[in-house]
């Protein structure tokens, strides 16, 4: 699939997607929302990937939401329809996804631009970014898992503020709120989404893949969050890499994780 809404670039083992709509302010349009499927989707089966960044291009915006242009005469099928596809080939799929994906924030994120930072598994943010659910200004709700996930991660008496108010928090706030893990400036913004990269490399990837699954899975109705822990810890000593980083400790070396 060729893009024309993202780009994509390797380092090493990390995969760095940028959401490249910047006159829009990166905004999501449904070819973007697919481009940005099939980039996950790559990336996650490409064996020399291990880690995924996730960025907007330049220096203003993350993701400034949904694209209200495109959504603006929809009906009450299509609204749904645009939530529920939404969810299921982005925000559900980013969350699930078995390679860690690193939000770096480095602007705006409102609407569907932090409702996808949330359904990353770790947030990191530039000095200047600023972070909101402002759809009920426009009399719509988030519709990309934004009134569950935020909940989740702030509670739910500040995620009902945050939503009714409209409000945007910069990204100190953010951080105070437990939104986001780490604020630098703009500048050094990649450099520690990729530093945070490096080390997560350093570790065995079969095992961060049951972490995801077994942290996922006290968020999902019907699922016992501890019972999935037990199967996930009882399948990692089947993997060759629990063999390589237990013999590592035992034999004072460092891990060699292929
Ligand atoms: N959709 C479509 N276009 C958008 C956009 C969006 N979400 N956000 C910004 N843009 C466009 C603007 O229309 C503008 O385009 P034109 O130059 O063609 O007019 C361009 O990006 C630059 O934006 P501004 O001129 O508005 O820039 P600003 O610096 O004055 O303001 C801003 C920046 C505060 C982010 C403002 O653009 C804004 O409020 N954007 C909308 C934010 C928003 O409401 N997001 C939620 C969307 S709904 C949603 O996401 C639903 C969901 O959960 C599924």
């Amino acid at each position: 699939m060729a893009y024309e809404n993202i780009t994509t670039t390797q380092e090493d083992r990390t995969h760095i997607i940028t959401i490249n709509r910047p006159k829009q302010l990166n905004a999501l349009n449904k070819a973007t929302i697919q481009e940005l499927h099939d980039a996950l989707d790559k990336a996650n089966k490409d064996e020399g990937t291990r880690v995924i960044i996730l960025t907007g291009s330049g220096e203003k915006a993350f993701v400034a939401g949904a694209d209200i242009k495109e959504f603006a005469n929809y009906n009450v099928e299509q609204g749904q329809e645009l939530a529920a596809n939404g969810q299921e080939i982005l925000f559900n799929f980013v969350q699930n996804l078995p390679t860690p994906v690193i939000a770096a924030v480095n602007g705006f994120a409102l609407g569907g631009g932090l409702e996808l930072a949330m359904a990353s598994h770790i947030r990191v943010a530039s000095e200047n970014a600023k972070l909101g659910l402002p759809e009920v200004s426009l009399g719509v709700i988030p519709g990309y898992g934004g009134t569950q996930r935020l909940a989740q991660l702030v509670g739910r008496g500040k995620a009902m503020e945050l939503i009714t108010t409209a409000g945007m928090m910069d990204a100190k706030d953010a951080q105070n709120w437990g939104l986001v893990n780490h604020v630098v400036p703009q500048n050094e913004l990649m450099d520690l989404a990729k530093k945070l990269a490096k080390k997560i490399c350093n570790n065995s990837g079969s095992a961060i893949k049951s972490a995801i699954k077994a942290v996922n899975a006290n968020y999902v109705d019907g699922l016992n969050g501890f019972n999935v822990e037990i199967t996930e810890f009882g399948n990692c000593f089947g993997t060759d890499e629990f063999k390589e980083g237990t013999s590592a400790f035992l034999e004072k070396r460092k891990p060699d994780f292929k």
